[in-house]
């Protein structure tokens, strides 16, 4: 049976054709491919007595991969951040303490995952359109805000931010830096409609009522409207609140990237991993990531003064003995710790509340995702966070050092020989008005001191 003459210059013409381009096209590819693998370094007419660093041409491995890659963008920035064994801590208590480095984030802290995680999903749904005009808003003591405006301006966003007016001042100075809009809203609770988040909520959706009378303006049935115009109009002045308490994005960020990174630069050996709990993504994600793939391992909260979640992990309610004691002033959470704690059970952190497994006759369903709950002081984070100076010149913010004092205290009950993960979230350089200054924590009868040893959580 002989091909036809019809179908054998198809197949010549389909050659031919994959030919030209493959010409056309490799040399795009070798490019490519080029700049990916390291070249040898250039001889030099340095005759030095030290060897120059020499490079393995061959096949690199995924870890040389990783130190040397390039990235696209400031969205390329985000997330693989280094883990860091911290050696005075894993020494003072014969564990190995390790931190995820996530102050080495672009914005400077994990926020940055989750405020890029939620707008991608919203622009995957149609919600949000980069260059129309399109706002992101939201309601935050600082972190989110900055990662939110960085990739706003990124992406062709406004950014409108809303932030309680008693947060430390380079948190202001970075959002304007950064074009977003900053309203500074009194600290009230939650249930009050001035609350920060409340407040977003409500700019987003006077957001977009100004824009419907311009949206009515495109009719989808005009056809000579190309696709472009369309889109452009319907997406003209959108409000879009990410609401990072509630939004699943946030979850879904750590669950799909920080966890998985923590499990592959542990090799999934760790015995606890401990955090703080602001909106609960983090701490949630990463449980709920690690935990079935490491059977023993112990999931810590740590939370500061003023926070009801050690109680609600400890004892099933959610109770502050400030607040039961009347004592209650002007905060909802009241302590020099800014980024975590809270008095709600927020959407994020309800994921470590449900059970471990659907079936209620499966002995896992019994089991927690949060196995502990450890509460620190301010006077213990602050003193934390100066000991880190100290032995270490690792210049943290208020909630690492809240993760390292509750890291020391599960290596402290776990015994020596265990690992320990947690989490650096900021940099003191986002706190050097407040919890990195002298006068404010005198003020607060805080102490200023350096110390040298753990002795001050004995
Ligand atoms: C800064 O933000 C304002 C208001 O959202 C906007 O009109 C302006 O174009 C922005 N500027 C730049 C340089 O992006
Ligand atoms: C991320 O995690 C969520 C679970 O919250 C899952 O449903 C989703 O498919 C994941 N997305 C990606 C891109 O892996
Ligand atoms: C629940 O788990 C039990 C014990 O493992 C098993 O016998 C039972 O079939 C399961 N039920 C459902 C609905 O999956």
């Amino acid at each position: 049976m002989g091909a036809s003459v019809p179908q054998l210059t198809l197949g010549l013409l389909v050659g031919l054709v994959i030919g030209i381009a493959s010409q056309a096209f490799l040399p795009l590819f070798q490019q490519r491919v080029r700049k990916r693998r390291p070249r040898p370094l250039p001889p030099t007419d340095d005759q030095g007595d030290w060897e120059a660093p020499t490079f393995d041409s061959g096949g690199s491995s995924a870890e040389d991969d990783d130190n040397l890659r390039v990235v696209e963008g400031i969205a390329g920035l985000i997330g693989n951040t280094p883990m860091v064994r911290i050696p005075s801590l894993s020494e003072a208590t014969g564990c190995d303490i390790y931190a995820k480095a996530e102050f080495l984030n672009p914005g400077g802290s994990p926020k940055d995952r989750v405020a890029l995680t939620m707008v991608e999903t919203a622009e995957q749904t149609g919600k949000l359109i980069p260059h129309t005009e399109c706002c992101l808003f939201e309601g935050t003591v600082g972190s989110t805000g900055i990662s939110l405006a960085m990739i706003a301006r990124a992406k062709g966003y406004r950014c409108h931010i809303v932030i309680p007016d008693d947060q430390a001042q380079e948190k202001y100075a970075l959002l304007t830096r950064l074009n977003a809009t900053v309203e500074k809203v009194r600290p009230v609770s939650i249930v009050n409609s001035n609350h920060f988040v409340n407040v977003a909520r409500c700019r987003a959706r006077e957001y977009s009522q100004t824009a419907s009378s311009v949206t009515i303006t495109s009719s989808p049935s005009e056809s000579h409207h190309s696709h472009r115009t369309h889109v452009a109009l319907r997406g003209h002045h959108q409000g879009y609140f990410a609401d990072q308490f509630e939004n699943p994005a946030n979850f879904a960020a750590h669950f799909n990237q920080t966890g998985p990174e923590i499990y592959r630069q542990m090799r999934g050996q760790l015995d606890a991993f401990v955090a703080g709990a602001g909106t609960g993504g983090t701490l949630a994600g990463i449980a709920r990531y690690l935990k079935p793939r490491i059977p023993q391992l112990k999931v810590v909260l740590a939370d500061p003064t003023g926070s009801g979640l050690f109680h609600r992990i400890k004892h099933g309610v959610l109770y502050t003995p400030l607040e039961a004691e009347g004592t209650r002033r002007r905060h909802q959470v009241d302590t020099v710790v800014e980024g975590i704690g809270i008095n709600r059970i927020t959407r994020n952190f309800a994921k470590v509340l449900e059970p471990r497994s659907s079936n209620a006759s499966t002995p896992a369903a019994a089991l927690p995702w949060v196995d502990d709950a450890v509460h620190v002081t301010d006077e213990q984070a602050v003193l934390m966070a100066r000991y880190l100076v100290s032995t270490e010149g690792l210049f943290v913010g208020s909630s690492s050092a809240v993760n390292c004092v509750a890291a020391v205290r599960t290596a402290q009950q776990l015994g020596p020989g265990h690992t320990i993960v947690t989490v650096l979230c900021d940099s003191g350089q986002r706190h050097l008005t407040k919890f990195w200054n002298d006068e404010y924590l005198q003020a607060l009868n805080l102490p200023t001191s350096f110390p040298d040893s753990l002795a001050f959580l004995d």
